[in-house]
């Protein structure tokens, strides 16, 4: 039991092109690790339930206009307003399996032209994830998949430089995968980092910030 015990959740995030399979595979996780009997709980980002995210909804379906560093800064809330709900839910022991995280919020919005470090000095303070699975796609084959087009983000011109941002954010604890492989091959290779990860969370690594 991981609340007994004390151990903590892990904090891992799945970034990537649009339709290159974050939600599909954050829901594979889920059951899996439900069924492991480990306490989880998928998130995402945009949290489109609170009132920032309503904003947000609005803006991706080209139904409200904004400038680019006011929706940026609005994404960012979005994550601040669920940071201390998600540091008491790692702390009693909940793995989070986040859709989306800052990464995605500096890689858009710098593809758009912003500043780079303007975009990630919003981000600063927020946990860091234990890990990022990037799920890693040609921008043209994700392009192909179905879905593709349906919100503002969704065009290849814009999905390529999107790309060459996620590859500056890219650290340590980053894993890659090639996500243009079957379903069932990219899920196999997650479930193995991820008990990596909630194994080494649960023999106390530290929580920390982003981005230090
Ligand atoms: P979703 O399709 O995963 O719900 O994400 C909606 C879009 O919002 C997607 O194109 C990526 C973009 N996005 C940002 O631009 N900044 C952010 O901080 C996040 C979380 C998503």
């Amino acid at each position: 039991n991981n609340q007994r015990s004390g151990s903590r959740g892990a904090l891992i995030v799945l970034e990537g092109l649009d339709r290159s399979g974050k939600t599909s595979q954050s829901c594979r996780l889920l059951s899996y690790l439900e069924g492991l009997g480990h306490p989880v709980e998928s998130w995402r980002f945009p949290d489109r339930n609170t009132g920032v995210g309503q904003m947000i909804s609005a803006y991706l379906a080209n139904k409200s206009q904004l400038d680019d560093h006011a929706i940026h800064l609005l994404f960012s809330a979005n994550r601040w307003e669920k940071r201390s709900l998600m540091e008491s839910k790692l702390r009693s022991g909940t793995t989070l399996i986040v859709d989306r995280y800052s990464f995605s919020g500096v890689a858009f919005s710098s593809a758009k032209g912003l500043d780079f470090e303007w975009c990630k000095a919003p981000e600063m303070g927020l946990l860091a994830p234990d890990l990022v699975l990037y799920l890693e796609i040609p921008p043209e084959k994700a392009a192909e998949r179905g879905g593709y087009g349906g919100e503002r983000y969704e065009q290849l011109e814009l999905q390529k430089k999107v790309a060459r941002s996620y590859q500056m954010l890219y650290d340590a604890s980053w894993k890659a995968i090639d996500a243009s492989l079957p379903i069932e091959d990219v899920e196999k290779q997650l479930r193995e980092m991820v008990l990596d990860c909630v194994t080494t969370c649960q023999k106390g690594k530290a929580l920390s910030n982003l981005w230090s």
